[in-house]
């Protein structure tokens, strides 16, 4: 039956592009999963250029708060936040969503924790 067929193949993309645009936690976890080090957050702010708005360990940009004085304010629930859905945290803000999975903010917020 080709119809059956081309109806599978049809929902099966659909599903796809909705991983993809809506990108849930899970499938974040499942696709973005790194080992939790300091050393993975320090690539991690490189990948996603934090500092391009962001100081941090003393370097980057004064367009946005300075991390190394976030963390000291901060506690861990309000900077896991910020990181996975930063909208959770002010509505219109101008920090991006880069979709981050769990192990990925862990591993950054070891890094900027280590004091850099
Ligand atoms: C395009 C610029 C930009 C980039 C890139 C960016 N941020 Fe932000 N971020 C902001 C701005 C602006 C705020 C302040 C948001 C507000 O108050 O609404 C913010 C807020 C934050 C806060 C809360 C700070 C506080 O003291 O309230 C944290 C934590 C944070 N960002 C972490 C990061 C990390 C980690 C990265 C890299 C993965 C990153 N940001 C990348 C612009 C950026």
């Amino acid at each position: 039956m080709k119809r059956t067929l081309y109806i599978l193949l049809a929902v099966l993309l659909l599903a796809v592009l909705v991983l993809l645009i809506a990108r849930p936690r899970w499938y974040l976890n499942l696709t973005k999963r790194v080992e939790i080090s300091p050393e993975t957050g320090a690539a991690l702010v490189e990948k996603y250029e934090c500092r391009k708005c962001h100081i941090v360990g003393g370097q980057g940009a004064l367009y946005a708060p300075n991390l190394d004085k976030s963390i000291t304010y901060l506690t861990n629930e309000a900077l896991t936040t910020w990181l996975a859905d930063p909208r959770a945290m002010r509505p219109n803000t101008p920090m991006p969503n880069f979709h981050l999975s769990d192990s990925e903010i862990q591993a950054i917020l070891l890094y900027l924790k280590a004091n850099p």
